[in-house]
């Protein structure tokens, strides 16, 4: 490689990472991102788009055991895994092939290597197709975005029985029973998916609840959708350890001397940022007690002009903030106006079945934070789009700060779960981070009929008059 110098080089090929790229490259900035494994990170090859592509197939599988209700006759229902496999691979490859494709077309660099960063914005690369090949980079600027790997639970390691979300998407074919342990997204976006594949399903959570973060109304709807799948949610309950049998089953050992006897155990307890050979000595960058590489409000490091995003800092673990660190970053190296992200108000959408989305605080955490709040509550049940569908399971809920007269003021969050609620959240998100009041968004119209008539309803219902609601 001829050129050594770049305005920009990233670490790290991830969401964080290539958007990083792709947005400085858009504003006209010389880059060159270094991915020791595959442009698209944990996001595109191990994470949301292989985590969705299951879950659409469990969709499928919903739609087409329902079908006889709509009068559709099907044969009778079979899953062919290796089929499913190979969709999922070749979806991931479609999008992985578009982005390294934007990134070129931009005339970002791609070195295919390990990067350590040394001092003054020294970027060694070890790496290249056969592991033989070096090379040194230096910047004007330099992204720190080499992301999180999964936690794992000491007596847990992968192998075996034993997945994290790393290996789940190469599992040979749905087992009869699983394990699940944590209930955040990742479990339950995986014991969804297993169920409506046909598993017998237990999750096993520490905490009193599933969903950390979730309004609890939301939470229940969970719950209940969960149960008729014939989800176990056990909550409360650490896991001790585990035995394999024969045949390649393990009994898991948890709570006051339980064990349960399982065919698969799926580790989703969080991830860690990943930080291991990424620093050199005499760096300004700093790693929290907790890991997290140290950053202030606008992702700036402790080293001049190095940056860090994306999941090795501790902001909310989402390829969209990751994206959204990207810009505010080549912003502030471009020497503009960065705003950071409000943490306290990103979308978030998690797609189980039924999918959960939500942006802004929940009803507990509006109080907790001192509000003095108005809801309102309005069941998928009453909305005809939702009956079409034949998935009337969910709710949206908004909640307004109180006003001294009572009236309801400023959405503070719009929590949904049920049919399609990760693409209806924009409305919501919008109205939150606009800081908009009720009546302002009540003025808006939503198409009739459709699903996102139920948020329009709810806001309505604020005002104190309303339609169907
Ligand atoms: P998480 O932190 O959201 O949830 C992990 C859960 O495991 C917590 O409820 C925790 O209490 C529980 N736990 C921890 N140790 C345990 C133990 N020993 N036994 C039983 N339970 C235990 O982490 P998760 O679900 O692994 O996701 C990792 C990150 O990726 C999160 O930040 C998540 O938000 C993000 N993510 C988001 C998705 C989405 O928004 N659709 C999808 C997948 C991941």
């Amino acid at each position: 490689m001829e050129q050594t110098h770049f305005d920009l080089v990233i670490i790290g090929g991830g969401p964080a990472g290539y958007g990083a790229a792709l947005y400085g490259a858009s504003a006209g900035l010389d880059i060159a991102l270094v991915e020791k494994d595959k442009v698209g990170g944990t996001c595109l090859h191990r994470g949301c788009i292989p985590a969705k592509e299951l879950l659409e197939t469990a969709a499928i599988v919903r739609t087409v055991a329902h079908a006889g209700d709509f009068g559709v006759k099907v044969q009778p229902l079979g899953l062919e895994w290796s089929t499913t496999l190979e969709r999922k691979q070749s979806v991931i490859d479609k999008l992985a092939g578009g982005v390294t494709g934007l990134l070129k077309n931009r005339k970002v660099t791609i070195l295919d290597g390990t990067a350590t960063l040394g001092p003054d914005r020294t970027v060694s690369v070890v790496g290249g197709p056969d592991g033989s090949e070096s090379a040194t980079l230096t910047a004007d600027a330099v992204v720190l975005a080499p992301g999180s790997v999964p936690r794992v639970i000491p007596g847990f390691e992968p192998g075996g029985p034993v997945v994290t979300s790393d290996e789940f998407f190469h599992i040979p074919g749905v087992p009869e029973r699983a394990v699940v342990i944590g209930g955040g997204a990742i479990g339950c976006e995986f014991a969804s998916t297993l169920a409506d594949l046909g598993a017998s399903v237990t999750i096993l959570e520490a905490l009193p609840k599933i969903l950390p973060g979730c309004d609890d109304d939301v939470t229940r709807v969970v719950l209940q959708t969960f149960k008729k799948k014939g989800i176990d949610v056990r909550t409360g309950v650490a896991v001790t350890g585990h035995s394999p049998g024969a045949g390649g089953g393990t009994s898991v050992s948890f709570g006051e001397g339980e064990t349960l006897e399982t065919d698969l155990v799926v580790v989703s307890v969080g991830r860690a940022p990943y930080t291991e050979g990424l620093l050199a000595e005499g760096t300004g960058v700093k790693i929290t007690d907790r890991g997290f590489i140290d950053v202030d409000q606008l992702y700036r490091t402790g080293e001049p002009s190095v940056w860090a995003i994306g999941d090795v800092i501790a902001t909310p673990q989402l390829a969209h903030v990751g994206f959204a660190e990207a810009i505010c970053v080549v912003t502030d190296i471009l020497g503009e106006t960065p705003v950071p992200v409000d943490n306290s108000r990103v979308p978030w959408a998690i797609y189980c079945q039924p999918e959960v989305a939500f942006a802004g605080l929940s009803e507990t955490a509006a109080k907790e934070a001192g509000y003095d709040v108005v809801t309102s509550k309005h069941r998928f049940g009453g909305n005809s789009r939702a009956v079409i569908l034949g998935q009337p399971d969910g709710l949206v809920k908004v909640i307004a700060e109180k006003r001294p007269d009572g009236s309801a003021g400023q959405i503070l969050g719009v929590h949904m779960v049920g049919p399609w609620v990760t693409e209806q959240l924009s409305g919501g998100y919008l109205a939150v981070n606009w800081e908009a009041t009720v009546d302002e968004v009540a003025a808006f119209i939503q198409p009739h009929p459709s699903l996102t008539e139920l948020f329009g309803e709810s806001v309505l219902a604020l005002t104190g008059r309303s339609l169907h609601g």
